[in-house]
């Protein structure tokens, strides 16, 4: 089939404003968890746009490790290319996409750093492996061939060898605070429901309105 004739007709069931929980996260909570019941892989997987250098999106997909008020959790390293664009400016975009479900989440909001504790907390439940891998890869740099970084693992593992593996200062948790969270559910016709929860930045309460698909 060609892309041109490619088409899914979404017959899900609707959503409607009823539906929706007052709280986005509990919402996304909810869809997270039919996700993960529907069989969706990796449904706590999220693409993170951020801002590059050149004032342009930078995208990449991340694993969502953590979920509360305050934010999605993801880790990775701090001298990331998006580790550097979020310090440099501490905004993003998170896309959720349930494809299986045909439901799709957006969230936008700033970034920080979690707490050193809750990054250590994360890293240590890490498989070993793991925990060597974020010493042994300068993510996001030019490296010259895969031997290269075999030869960093080789080296970490005899530098930890039967101790246990602390995190590198390098490595950690950012959590992406909301301010808008839209859900996203197919419908027949490409009359999609849509629906967006904006946070109201004096009280925080949230304000949901229905868009146009
Ligand atoms: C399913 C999936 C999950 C991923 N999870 C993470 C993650 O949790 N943390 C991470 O740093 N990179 C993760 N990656 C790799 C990133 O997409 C990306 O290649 C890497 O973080 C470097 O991105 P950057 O150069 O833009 O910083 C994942 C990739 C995929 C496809």
């Amino acid at each position: 089939m060609t892309l041109r004739d490619r088409r899914v007709q979404y017959e899900t069931a609707g959503l409607d404003v009823s539906d929706l929980d007052a709280s986005p996260i509990v919402q996304w909570q909810r869809w997270y968890d039919q996700a993960a019941e529907a069989g969706v892989a990796e449904p706590n997987a999220m693409t993170v746009s951020t801002i590059a250098d050149d004032g342009a999106p930078d995208a990449r997909v991340v694993l969502v490790r953590a979920a509360d008020e305050r934010g999605f959790v993801f880790f990775t390293n701090y001298d990331s290319a998006k580790g550097r664009q979020i310090d440099d400016d501490p905004v993003a975009a998170a896309t959720f996409a349930w494809l299986d479900l045909h439901r799709q989440v957006r969230v936008r909001g700033t970034v920080e750093r979690v707490s050193a504790e809750e990054s250590d907390d994360y890293f240590a439940s890490r498989p070993r492996d793991s925990q060597i891998g974020a010493w042994a890869s300068p993510q996001s740099q030019p490296i010259a061939d895969r031997a290269a970084l075999t030869a960093r693992v080789e080296e970490m593992t005899a530098r930890f060898a039967d101790g246990p593996v602390p995190r590198p200062a390098h490595w950690g948790g950012f959590r992406l605070g909301p301010v808008s969270i839209e859900f996203w559910q197919g419908r027949p016709n490409r009359l999609h429901d849509r629906f967006r929860y904006l946070r109201d930045g004096s009280t925080g309460h949230w304000r949901i309105e229905r868009l146009a698909p």
